[in-house]
């Protein structure tokens, strides 16, 4: 048994007008969360693994749990490399058996963008794997790259389509008013449909049909969670996401793909400090590490059924 790529998957998810959950993995807990909810739901997944992931988890230990998710579940689970910073970054993942990687040159200019992310397409399409890149600037954190919202730039339709149509790329990662992290906004949450709609038009008049587009920064910043965290000792101030019925648009959309990262870590967060304020005499990990797993169930099945509509996508 192994991952499958995320090529039927889109092809399936934009037909079905619904997204597959991207979720990012660090350890074993956050894998089995994740899976079981999408065994409830009958739902592919794809689990993706940051290069500060891979840096904590080692990959082998992350192939290895995934191959195992994929042995136990028997769903359709992509293994994917997210934000990739250099070719060689997707060389390595790609050798180790990921299915599927970004490589993210939102930070180049245009034309090294363009060029970085062909020669990444090149060498992946070669082993079988696909790619998915990144056009204009999200606002937030992720790695080591931090966009503050005036730097922050959405993403152009025609600069769009020449990209796809010049670097070969399987899936784009479009800004069009998400960010990732849990501070996306400091006013209300705005999503540019309009923006969206023109990139798929111009593909399609291109011939560049059904395309599949990628929405990063896509957490809720659930406040159940947030709340959680702070009834029980946390400080996480005036944090605010994407509410869902436009994520839900987005799905209905040219979106086949949603990251979310920000949700899993305060879903499981959450649980570690309520059962540590709960059972202050309590040290088995096996106890709070088992909350969290049952938090991030929960919330992934959440997604799945109240963002994503991927249920029964394994049909
Ligand atoms: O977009 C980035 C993801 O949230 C991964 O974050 O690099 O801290 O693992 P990380
Ligand atoms: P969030 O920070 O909104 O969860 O986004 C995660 C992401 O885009 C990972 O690539
Ligand atoms: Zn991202």
């Amino acid at each position: 048994m192994a991952f499958v790529t995320t090529k039927e998957m889109f092809a399936k998810a934009y037909e079905g007008k619904y997204s597959i959950g991207a979720f990012n993995i660090n350890n074993m807990e956050i894998i089995q969360g994740i899976v079981a909810a999408c065994k409830k739901q009958n739902s592919a997944v794809i689990l993706q693994v940051s290069k500060s992931a891979l840096k904590y988890a080692h990959p082998l230990y992350l192939v290895k749990m995934v191959e195992a998710a994929v042995e136990e579940t028997g769903l359709d689970i992509a293994l994917h490399l997210d934000h990739g910073p250099d070719f060689e970054t997707c060389k390595a993942c790609i050798e180790a058996g990921f299915t599927s990687v970004m490589f993210d040159g939102s930070h180049y200019d245009y034309e090294e963008n363009v060029a970085k992310t062909k020669e990444v397409v090149e060498y992946a399409h070669a082993h079988g794997v696909v790619v998915e890149a990144e056009l204009g600037k999200l606002a937030g954190v992720e790695d080591d790259v931090n966009v503050d919202a005036a730097n922050a730039t959405y993403t152009d339709p025609d600069q769009a389509v020449d990209f796809v149509k010049r670097t070969g790329v399987d899936s784009l990662a479009i800004a069009i008013g998400t960010s990732h992290g849990a501070y996306k906004f400091k006013g209300e949450a705005k999503l540019d449909f309009a923006r969206l709609e023109k990139i798929t038009e111009k593909l399609e008049a291109e011939g560049i049909h059904n395309f599949p587009i990628v929405l990063h920064g896509a957490s809720a910043v659930d406040q159940d969670a947030v709340a959680m965290c702070n009834e029980n000792g946390g400080q996480i101030k005036g944090a605010k996401g994407m509410p869902l019925e436009m994520l839900r648009k987005a799905s209905s959309m040219a979106v086949c793909k949603i990251n979310m990262d920000t949700d899993i870590r305060l879903a499981m967060t959450a649980a570690i400090r309520k059962a540590f304020n709960d059972k202050p005499d309590a040290f088995d990990p096996r106890g709070y590490l088992g909350d969290a797993r049952n938090y991030i169930e929960a919330m992934v099945e959440k997604k799945i059924t109240e963002v994503l509509g991927s249920t029964d996508s394994m049909n």
